[in-house]
């Protein structure tokens, strides 16, 4: 593979849903002489970069079938948009499968043999063991609080006790630790960019993080957690948190931060609802803005704006790393950015949390 000079950006399930929101928000952003999210008069380092070198947007995805229609659907886009900057955008698919370690350092060893340098890696790709829906407790839920019904729904059944072929919990692995081990073998070319500008690792968190009796020494991948994937949101925001201060503590021009991006309609829980309940999920999401709920950006491109925004404002955010950027929205569609705590804030000692878990990820890490 040829090593060239662009400014490279890495997008884990870039296929679908949320992460395919970002790729073509990113794309809209970069085709822009004023580029909506970006908060600077004069433009953000990375746009202007891009502008200089071209940018290459990495899918990092499982299967290649759903990477090349999504760059096929992208390039569509692309083509349909003036490209008044005249930057050079090019898409790339490469293979990773989050929920084995091996083919997380395989996926590295093929950006480090073809990149030196990496802007930035978007840890957008996550999912649950979902398993149905408690329609009882969904009911009284959405009867007694609506909006909260269909913003921190607890009535998604989740099975446990699934495990991936390196014997961790599926779900700690998919939504945490592959992220981590991609986020360790790479950050020397995060540093490599950071010579030219300041980059970034941003760890896709949810309105849905909660702890849900996580208990980090006791079952530290989730195997037994019951709500594993509002958990692993809640050790991702702490592995972000410790991760940007060593990061700092180090002196590396290297930001490690959270953002979310509200309630997005996606294809997370298709399976389980079917055709006409996912439409009736997004009548009642569209239902939900329409009666003020701030969460609700419904469309992936919206939801990916607190993606973009701390993308291209990485000076700007990088003073409040330990803050979480989400997307929000009004009744008509327009999208905002919201500064909020991150969930583990509830924690006693925040950052002794989180450089526990940071310490414990660490250490598993090392015995791959
Ligand atoms: N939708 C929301 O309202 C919402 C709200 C808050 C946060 N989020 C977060 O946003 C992220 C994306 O979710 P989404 O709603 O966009 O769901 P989605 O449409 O189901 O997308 C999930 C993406 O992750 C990929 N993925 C799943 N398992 C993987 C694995 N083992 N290795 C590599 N890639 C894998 C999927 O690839 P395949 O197509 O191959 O399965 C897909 O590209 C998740 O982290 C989720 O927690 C979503």
């Amino acid at each position: 593979m040829p090593r060239d000079d662009r400014v490279n950006v890495i997008v884990t399930g870039a296929n679908s849903g949320v992460g395919f929101g970002i790729c073509q928000r990113l794309i809209s952003q970069l085709v822009s002489t004023s580029p909506s999210d970006i908060e600077d008069d004069k433009l953000s380092q990375l746009h202007s970069q891009a502008k200089q070198r071209g940018i290459r947007i990495i899918l990092a995805c499982r299967s290649k079938q759903r990477a090349e229609n999504a760059i096929s659907s992208l390039t569509t886009y692309l083509h349909s948009l003036r490209n008044q900057s005249q930057i050079d955008i090019c898409l790339q698919y490469e293979n990773c499968d989050l929920s084995t370690v091996q083919s997380c350092k395989a996926f590295a060893e093929t950006i480090k043999r073809g990149h030196s340098r990496i802007a930035s890696i978007i840890c957008n790709a996550g999912g649950g063991t979902f398993t149905g829906i408690d329609w009882i407790g969904a009911t009284l839920q959405i009867l007694s609080h609506p909006i909260d019904g269909v913003t921190y729904p607890n009535y998604k059944l989740q099975s446990h006790g699934s495990t991936s072929a390196d014997h961790l919990g599926w779900v700690f692995q998919m939504n945490v630790f592959g992220h981590f081990v991609i986020v360790q073998e790479l950050i020397p070319l995060l540093e490599a960019e950071s010579i030219v500008q300041p980059t970034s690792i941003l760890w896709m968190s949810s309105l849905e993080a909660a702890k849900c009796g996580y208990d980090k020494d006791a079952d530290f991948d989730l195997v037994k957690n019951k709500r594993s994937y509002e958990a692993s949101k809640y050790l991702t925001e702490g592995i972000a948190i410790a991760l940007d201060e060593s990061l700092h503590k180090q002196g590396k021009n290297v930001r490690s931060i959270i953002v979310h991006p509200g309630v997005v309609w996606s294809s997370i829980f298709y399976e389980h609802l079917g055709a006409i309940l996912d439409l009736l999920m997004a009548v009642a999401f569209y239902l939900a803005r329409w009666i003020g709920s701030p969460h609700h950006p419904i469309s992936a491109f919206l939801g990916a704006l607190s993606t973009t925004y701390a993308l291209f404002n990485l000076e700007r955010v990088h003073r409040d790393a330990t803050q979480r950027y989400g997307t929000c929205c009004d009744r008509f569609g327009n999208a905002y950015i919201v500064k909020q705590q991150p969930v583990i804030e509830e924690e006693k000692d925040m950052m002794a949390y989180a450089r526990d878990v940071l310490a414990k990820c660490d250490e598993l890490y090392r015995r791959f």
